[in-house]
């Protein structure tokens, strides 16, 4: 059921806890990247599915930046909340932050943001309820995302124009400084 009634962002904030096993290590030790995405992913879905009372789709994962390593053993702590809706779709922004509870410290890893479609029993997108913003700081949030929208827009049209632009003439110029080397045995530029 969908209950089209406006909703606070702490109706639906999630957190989710996990513990760094050994099996989510890479090689070097520390906890691979796509183990945390999967996280990111979850609590996203977890909190866009409670605001929105529909089943969600993950569209679009912005500014995955792993800003620390996380270690085996260390408490991930992913929390989330709705900080911008659209019609159909809803911005969830996560914090990560490990915990090494031996030495009682706390470090932020990722600050990443998620936009989940709602989508109907018909499987098409569907109108989600509206966000009932209560502090200064929900107000500002809600703008950024706005405001990052506008700039994912304008970003997609001027990689279009590039990607269309190389698409054209390939000028070796461009490649000067760059670390490449050009085999001109196997092409011509
Ligand atoms: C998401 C999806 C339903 C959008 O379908 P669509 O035909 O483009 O639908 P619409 O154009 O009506 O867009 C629906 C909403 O998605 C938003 N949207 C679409 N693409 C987007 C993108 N790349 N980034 C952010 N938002 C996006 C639109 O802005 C719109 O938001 P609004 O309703 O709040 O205005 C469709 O692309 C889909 O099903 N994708 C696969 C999602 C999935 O399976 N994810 C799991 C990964 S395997």
């Amino acid at each position: 059921m969908n209950n089209a009634k406006a909703k606070s962002v702490s109706y639906s904030k999630t957190t989710i806890t996990e513990l760094m096993i050994p099996s989510y290590a890479n090689f070097g030790g520390k906890i691979h990247g796509g183990i945390l995405l999967s996280l990111i992913d979850k609590v996203a879905y977890a909190c866009a599915s409670k605001h929105a009372a529909n089943y969600c789709v993950t569209v679009s994962v912005d500014n995955v930046d792993f800003l620390e390593p996380v270690e085996v053993g260390d408490l991930v702590h992913l929390k989330a909340s709705v900080v911008y809706v659209g019609n159909s779709s809803l911005v969830v922004g996560i914090n990560v932050i490990a915990e090494n509870v031996k030495e009682g410290t706390l470090k932020k890893t990722n600050n990443s943001y998620v936009t989940m479609v709602a989508k109907g029993d018909d499987d098409k997108p569907t109108k989600v309820p509206e966000l009932i913003l209560e502090s200064q700081e929900e107000v500002r949030l809600f703008l950024e995302a706005i405001k990052r929208k506008e700039l994912k827009k304008d970003y997609r049209q001027k990689v279009k124009e590039v990607t269309n632009m190389l698409a054209e003439s390939t000028p070796k110029a461009l490649l000067e400084g760059e670390r490449c080397k050009l085999d001109l045995k196997k092409f011509s530029l």
